[in-house]
């Protein structure tokens, strides 16, 4: 079987057209679906002014986390507790308790935070007194910018 010049050029044409066109349309298709591929990049979350959080005594805060989910972003309400012995120096704890994840609550009168899931005590810096959990409260990395508390919402390494 031959083929004869004619047909040759035309199939290279076509050939040669089908190329280019591939590495027109990758980059741009690229671009437009790189960001559902794109993975969640952690941001600082803002907690609130420093002047405002009670000094000496562990506080609920609320914050807004927002989470990219490929073009969409979610919005998520959050907690956490902050403490400050100076105004100038911060610990946040996560709000779940290190044994299985119930929200533990501050008890005013015994100075203890206490979870009532299976009755475990933390002391004010988060260390476990008594009950099942295996390690201490889980903190967040903190920063003071300008007067105002930001926080990672991704927890330490646990101990
Ligand atoms: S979940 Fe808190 S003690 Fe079990």
């Amino acid at each position: 079987m031959t083929m004869d010049r004619r047909k040759f050029l035309e199939l290279a044409i076509y050939g040669l057209g089908s190329v280019v066109g591939i590495s027109l349309l990758a980059p741009i298709a690229t671009y437009f679906l790189s960001p559902a591929w794109k993975k969640h990049i952690e941001d600082w979350v803002l907690l609130g002014e420093t002047k405002k959080i009670p000094v000496g005594k562990p506080t609920k805060i609320e914050f807004i986390q927002r989470r990219k989910d490929g073009w969409m972003t979610v919005e998520e309400k959050r907690t956490a507790w902050v403490l400050t012995r100076d105004g100038k120096e911060f610990t946040v704890f996560d709000p779940r308790c290190t044994h299985l994840g119930c929200p533990y609550r501050w008890d005013e009168a015994k100075e203890k935070f206490l979870c009532p899931c299976h009755a475990a005590v933390f002391d004010v810096d988060g260390q476990v007194i008594s009950g099942p959990p295996p390690r201490p409260l889980d903190r967040y990395d903190v920063k003071v910018e300008a007067g105002k508390l930001w926080m990672l919402p991704t927890l330490k390494e646990k101990v």
